[in-house]
């Protein structure tokens, strides 16, 4: 992990609300440069804006995580603007909730494309660059505890958590397979923060399934709605202990209060060769 984060280039993906805006907050507050990435352009500019008030250098790159191309011109962008990268967050994700076989081939292209496509995306336009770099750098994926954990009724985000969180063990077991010492991995697994995350289909491209044709997808994004804006953690908070996990050089790192125990469960069922129980987040 790299200990020195002043002067230095931080990326984050989906910057331009919640848990990506509180960690560009802190990156600036680190006296890093922070390049800011969203699909919601008016947000970018107001992130932005917002981070540069926080005394950092700061640009916004307009990046549609499901567009590779997209992905790699937000690489090339950071090089040439600051000459490297150390920190990279692909945090951009969306919720799509709803019962497995019931939504659309096109619900779950969308949460697959921007929660596992646009990470793996991200992996392969960063990963050559900061190994190449020679540089100590870190690449961070943002999954949930729904990457660890299964639930009912949210079959589509689960999955694609899932996908997210396999990915960062893959590409830190690739590193170290291949002996590239200087560029680690983390995961983070966040419990409840106060976002955005239920109103995501405000960025989706085709047109959101209506109440009446996803009944099972808007009760669960009720649900999450509540929870993220009675519980959930200050997206700044979530970025102090991102920060505070990363310098402690954990792979997990969670907001959650109750990491351990809402795990526990889980691992004992599948030791008994039972189904996990369908999970409570906090
Ligand atoms: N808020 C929580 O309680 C919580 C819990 C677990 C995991 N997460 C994860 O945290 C991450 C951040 O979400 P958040 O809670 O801050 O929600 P949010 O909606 O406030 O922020 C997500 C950001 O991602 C951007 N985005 C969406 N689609 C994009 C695309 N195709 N390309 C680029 N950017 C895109 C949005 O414009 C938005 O700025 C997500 O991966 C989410 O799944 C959040």
């Amino acid at each position: 992990m790299i200990v020195d984060l002043e002067g230095k280039t931080c990326v984050v993906t989906g910057a331009a609300s919640g848990i990506g805006l509180g960690l560009a907050h802190k990156a600036a507050r680190e006296g890093m440069n922070v390049v800011l990435a969203d699909v919601e352009e008016a947000a970018l500019d107001a992130a932005v804006a917002e981070v540069m008030a926080l005394g950092a250098q700061a640009i916004g790159v307009r990046t549609d995580v499901t567009d590779a191309s997209a992905v790699e011109a937000l690489a090339v962008a950071t090089f040439e603007k600051f000459g490297g990268a150390h920190l990279v967050f692909l945090n951009a994700g969306v919720f799509q909730a709803g019962v497995s076989w019931q939504r659309t081939e096109a619900d779950w292209a969308w949460v697959m494309g921007v929660n596992f496509w646009g990470p793996l995306y991200g992996v392969r336009a960063f990963i050559p660059r900061l190994i190449e770099q020679g540089e100590p750098a870190h690449l961070v994926i943002t999954s949930s505890m729904a990457g660890l954990m299964t639930v009912a009724y949210s079959g589509p985000y689960v999955v694609s958590k899932f996908a997210a969180a396999s990915l960062a063990e893959c590409v830190a077991h690739d590193l170290r397979a291949q002996g590239v010492e200087q560029v680690g991995v983390s995961c983070i697994v966040p419990g409840a923060v106060d976002t955005k995350i239920a109103d995501s289909t405000r960025n989706r491209p085709d047109e959101p399934p209506s109440e009446a044709q996803a009944a099972d997808h808007y009760f669960v994004a009720d649900t999450l709605r509540t929870m993220t804006t009675t519980q959930g953690r200050h997206p700044d908070e979530a970025g102090d202990l991102v920060f505070e996990a990363l310098r402690a050089g954990q792979f997990w790192i969670t907001t959650s209060d109750t990491f351990d125990e809402i795990l526990q469960p889980r691992f004992d069922a599948i030791h008994a060769r039972e189904l996990p129980c369908s999970a409570q987040f906090d």
